[in-house]
């Protein structure tokens, strides 16, 4: 099973509906999937007694990180870096068994033109931290409000690229972990 993380809680972010490119391609390829929306985090998840004490409705969360073989983490740019409420979600994951030996890839996506490329690549430093494996290749959507219209990828290039790596990553996740 491979878990989509759409990384913001934004309202009417424009990452959801990548991530649910990203959930459609990996279904497409016989995986299954279980989609985690940021946007769906419990209601009062932020606050400071939740550190190593998540509640009760942070559960579902939890269980299908530790039952992922792989994760795909969507990833919108914030000022040069990603979204708060995802850095708070990885810091209510479990350690270490969370994300160690776990299959990882990024996309990203941005209204500015680098797609999100520095956001993506602080989230690797994490995840190396927490001793992923990163899978190298990853995908972005710079300038997303023309890239992206009615949930088709107007670049050509961009959507075989986006194609091979979805199927590169199903991949490598049956390599490295077993479902
Ligand atoms: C708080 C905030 C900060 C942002 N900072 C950047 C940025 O540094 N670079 C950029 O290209 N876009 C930036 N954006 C625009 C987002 O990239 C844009 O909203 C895009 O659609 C992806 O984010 P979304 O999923 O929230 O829609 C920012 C948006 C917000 C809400």
């Amino acid at each position: 099973m491979i878990v989509i993380v759409s990384g913001t809680d934004r309202t009417a972010a424009r990452t959801t509906g990548v991530a649910r490119m990203v959930e459609q391609a990996v279904a497409a390829r016989g995986e299954t999937t279980v989609f985690l929306n940021l946007q769906t985090l419990p209601a009062g998840i932020f606050q400071a007694a939740h550190y190593g004490r998540p509640p009760a409705e942070f559960a579902p969360f939890q269980k299908a990180i530790l039952e992922a073989s792989g994760i795909i983490t969507v990833v919108p740019e914030y000022n040069g870096s990603f979204p708060g409420a995802l850095k708070y979600f990885l810091d209510l994951l479990k350690f270490p068994e969370s994300l160690r030996g776990m299959p990882s890839a990024f996309v990203g996506v941005s209204s500015g033109r680098f797609g999100a490329v520095r956001a993506v690549e602080q989230l690797e430093m994490i995840f190396q931290y927490r001793e992923a494996h990163i899978f190298a290749r990853r995908c972005f959507f710079p300038a997303v409000e023309k890239l992206v219209v009615d949930g088709a990828i107007q670049d050509e290039f961009i959507a075989g690229f986006f194609e091979s790596m979805i199927q590169d990553f199903c991949s490598f996740v049956r390599k490295v972990r077993l479902p």
